[in-house]
């Protein structure tokens, strides 16, 4: 079998974002008056922004109603969205543009595959829409990660099947929606938080076309 199309997460793979999604969790569970740890934060990669909600007050043991629940994720994402305002290029991950750059000139296809609705956002401010074939964000899926719709839709609109496809992921859902999807896996962070993956990378720093290509066939 051979490769046709890497689908790549944003948050946590092509950008360190991850990192202000967690300090916005962080400030929403402080004003309620609770601890949030970055192993909790673990469990809310990937997820959508009212899914991660969810979580975050089950373990705050919190129960809200669903206005104080919109508001809160209101007030979230504007924190989040001031924290993505200064980011730059300087905030893309060691080695992804160069492996970016390999894949497109061996012919292979690439989509970016998001849960989040600031997508368009970050890949503007990091100036890299142009290297991906098709993006495929939160605001064009209804179903979250796990669920593979995310990645399914990222392969048709490339016109490959999905046993063709590699993903890449540093969430523990969204290696279960590629693993849901039927395409291979490559979780990129560390192998305790990425169960289930087919090969764990701790980035693009040395991965190569050729080393993929072994490790897939
Ligand atoms: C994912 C992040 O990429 O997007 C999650 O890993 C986030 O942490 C989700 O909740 C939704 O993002 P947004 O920007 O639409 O709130
Ligand atoms: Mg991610």
């Amino acid at each position: 079998m051979q490769i046709k199309a890497c689908l790549f997460d944003l948050d946590g793979v092509v950008v360190n974002t991850a990192k202000y999604h967690y300090l916005a969790w962080k400030k929403i569970a402080t004003d309620l008056g609770f601890e949030f740890s970055e192993l909790d934060n673990e469990r809310l990669k990937g997820i959508s922004r009212t899914e991660s909600l969810d979580l975050l007050l089950e373990i705050g043991n919190l129960k809200l109603d669903p206005e104080t629940k919109n508001e809160l994720a209101e007030i979230k994402n504007n924190f989040y969205v001031s924290s993505i305002q200064k980011m730059n290029s300087d905030e893309i991950l060691p080695g992804v543009i160069r492996f970016l750059n390999e894949l497109h000139d061996g012919g292979i296809l690439i989509a970016l595959g998001s849960a989040s609705k600031n997508a368009m956002t970050i890949l503007n401010k990091i100036n890299i829409i142009q290297l991906f074939d098709v993006i495929i964000d939160g605001n064009k899926v209804s179903k979250a990660k796990p669920d593979p719709e995310v990645f399914i839709k990222g392969a048709a609109e490339l016109g490959v099947e999905p046993q063709y496809c590699v993903v890449f992921e540093d969430a523990q859902a969204g290696i279960e929606a590629a693993r849901n999807g039927g395409m291979y896996i490559i979780g990129v962070g560390e192998a305790e938080n990425l169960k289930n993956a087919d090969f764990v990378i701790p980035g693009f720093e040395t991965i190569t076309l050729d080393q993929l290509i072994n490790w897939y066939s």
